[in-house]
């Protein structure tokens, strides 16, 4: 099948994307994060509007330029990201969770900044789990063919693999981010795509733009 014909079938679909690295709030002047930037959920999200989809973007970085004709909203919280995700689900084809969902938050907001040497000084600060979105979403699916991404430091494929089971995704995008100059922050990543119909696809070394695209592409051969 040729790209070109691949490509119109995400044309008008209805796709969910979400970006970013969650923000886990201890109080108001703190919180956990990571190192994502977004560049990777963007990349994606103006190459599926480009290719004529409607694309619905839920991030966590207002500062980014939104691509045109996306709509975008704005969380902070994996459990905002969840509840966003969950009220548009239903009425969507396909879901890419490119967001880096925190796995822990604080077990307890605190409305005022906390402050040193006080009986609830962060030395023993208490994490507990977040909900993962993506399983989540893997359970509840009907007709949505869903995405996500796999960052590993070793293992890539192995682990990927074990996300693709048992998060009951259609795709797994492995990233490496072993290597400090790509993945997380750079304008460039090499990926590894796994699905459950063909063998890996490996792309090498690119823009995040020129990679958004292929994966946009694999994911219109992939839907029907
Ligand atoms: N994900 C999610 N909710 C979480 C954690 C992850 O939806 N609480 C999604 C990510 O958006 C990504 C995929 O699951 O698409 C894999 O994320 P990753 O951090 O690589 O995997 P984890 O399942 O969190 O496992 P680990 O971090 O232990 O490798
Ligand atoms: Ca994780």
């Amino acid at each position: 099948e040729s790209i070109a014909h691949a490509t119109s079938k995400i044309k008008n679909k209805k796709i969910l994307i979400t970006a970013g690295g969650t923000k886990e709030r201890i109080d108001p002047v703190r919180y956990i994060t990571n190192d994502s930037s977004g560049k990777m959920g963007y990349a994606l999200a103006k190459a599926a509007a480009l290719a004529g989809a409607q694309v619905y973007l839920i991030s966590t970085n207002a500062s980014r330029v939104v691509p045109h004709g996306v709509k975008a909203q704005y969380v902070q919280s994996a459990l905002e990201m969840q509840q966003a995700v969950k009220k548009i689900f239903a009425t969507v084809d396909v879901v890419i969770m490119a967001a880096a969902v925190s796995d822990y938050r604080p077990e307890k907001k605190w409305s005022k900044k906390i402050k040193k040497g006080t009986a609830n000084d962060l030395t023993d600060l208490k994490l507990v789990k977040n909900p993962d979105i993506l399983a989540s979403l893997g359970e509840e699916k009907q007709h949505q063919y869903l995405v996500g991404f796999a960052a590993e430091t070793n293992d890539l494929e192995t682990y990927a693999n074990q996300k693709l089971t048992r998060k009951h995704a259609d795709m797994i995008i492995a990233n490496d981010v072993s290597k400090q100059e790509l993945g997380f922050n750079s304008d460039f990543n090499a990926v590894t795509v796994l699905t459950h119909s063909s063998k890996p696809i490996r792309l090498p070394v690119a823009a995040k733009s020129q990679l958004a695209t292929k994966i946009i592409d694999l994911i219109a051969q992939h839907i029907s």
